[in-house]
């Protein structure tokens, strides 16, 4: 339906171009919410700007928010990146998703030490006020504990990070509680990676999610919804749309919401030609949606940049190493194509693939 509108609907016998859908638009009319993670030295960038005006309803800082970003030096705070995506968000109506608070990869040198040698909460404490108080209702979520399962290393699925050794695993619920006394309106989430596949540490780890979800909600913490990353993989095989859909609706049946936070897809095939890359891609998306879009726990769809010149994942060596004499001629393979606009800002099959599964899944 979707793409007969782009394409040029006939009204009253004369061809008529429709309203411009965005995936903005395309989610507000499905009652989810659709947006991109961007860091701060990329809205330099015109053609982004617009894009991410007209397209996101909500932005992520893909750096910016984080504590070693935010806090290089004990009491030294750097907001100027974070303050420069806010300033955009608020020009153009966007909401903030605010990533993240905790995260064991991002927390700076001089509080790892002070966190280890016995310095107690109100490290964390400082640090979450004054990053959640900052910004207000313009952060609506927060992923207030980032990755904090790690499968093969305790009974529990806990990640044995910095803040478990200092505080024990009551250490997510202390941190949400601390979050929701900051901003009693946010939405509190807890988000983690590789919940998609039908593969061993996948399932364990939907499985051991699953167990913190139920333990927090159980205990009354301020724990509103869960993010799945989706940092979808062509080389992964299928995805687990039965497990998915039954984690989505446990996930559901405790209260939460479900938030899928930082999609995007790292391609295999790098030879093909582009619009069969993309297709491929697309196809992996649309599987995935599929999974997650049909129950009405699923609030929101950010992809984890826009365009293709701003992804985080990269052709590596071990990519180019699988073809053999390709690019011997000093050519490049190029980019990954994993995100919905090229970098000329051209919209790909993936951007048709999540319009399409918006329209098919609206909220009632
Ligand atoms: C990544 C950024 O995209 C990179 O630029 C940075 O070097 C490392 O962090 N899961 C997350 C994100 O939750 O914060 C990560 O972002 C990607 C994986």
């Amino acid at each position: 339906m979707i793409a007969s509108v782009a394409a040029g609907a006939l009204v009253g016998g004369r061809s008529w171009a429709g309203p411009p859908a965005t995936l903005a638009a395309a989610a507000r009319t499905a009652g989810l919410r659709f947006g991109a993670a961007v860091r701060a030295s990329a809205l330099d960038q015109p053609r982004l700007r617009d894009i991410l005006a007209r397209e996101a309803a909500t932005l992520t800082p893909e750096l910016e928010l984080k504590w070693a970003a935010l806090e290089p030096a004990a009491g030294r705070r750097d907001v100027a990146g974070a303050d420069r995506i806010a300033a955009f968000a608020r020009s153009h109506g966007q909401r903030l998703r605010g990533h993240t608070l905790l995260w064991h990869r991002s927390v700076p040198d001089w509080a790892a030490r002070e966190l280890a040698s016995g310095g107690g909460w109100g490290i964390v404490d400082h640090h979450v006020t004054a990053t959640v108080g900052r910004y207000g209702a313009l952060v609506d979520e927060w992923d207030v504990v980032n990755e904090p399962i790690e499968i093969g290393a305790r009974a529990d699925g806990l990640r044995a990070n910095v803040f478990l050794e200092a505080f024990g695993s009551d250490y997510v619920a202390r941190a949400l509680r601390t979050a929701h006394a900051a901003a009693p309106r946010a939405r509190l989430f807890v988000n983690e990676y590789d919940l998609e596949y039908d593969l061993p540490t996948h399932r364990a780890r939907r499985a051991a999610l699953l167990r913190l979800a139920t333990t927090l909600a159980r205990r009354g913490a301020p724990l509103h919804g869960i993010g799945i990353q989706a940092h979808l993989d062509l080389g992964k095989g299928m995805i687990a749309t039965d497990e998915l859909r039954g984690f989505v609706a446990a996930l559901a049946a405790l209260g939460l919401t479900v938030a899928i936070t930082e999609l995007d897809c790292k391609e295999v095939d790098y030879i093909r030609p582009a619009d069969e890359r993309d297709r491929l891609v697309a196809a992996h998306v649309a599987g995935f949606l599929a999974a997650v879009l049909p129950h009405p726990a699923t609030s929101a769809v950010s992809c984890w940049g826009l365009t293709d010149d701003q992804s985080w994942l990269e052709v590596t060596a071990a990519d180019r190493a699988r073809f053999p004499g390709a690019w011997a001629d000093g050519s490049s393979p190029g980019l990954n194509r994993g995100l919905p606009f090229d970098a000329a800002g051209r919209p790909k099959a993936m951007r048709d693939a999540l319009l399409a599964a918006f329209a098919a899944h609206p909220r009632s």
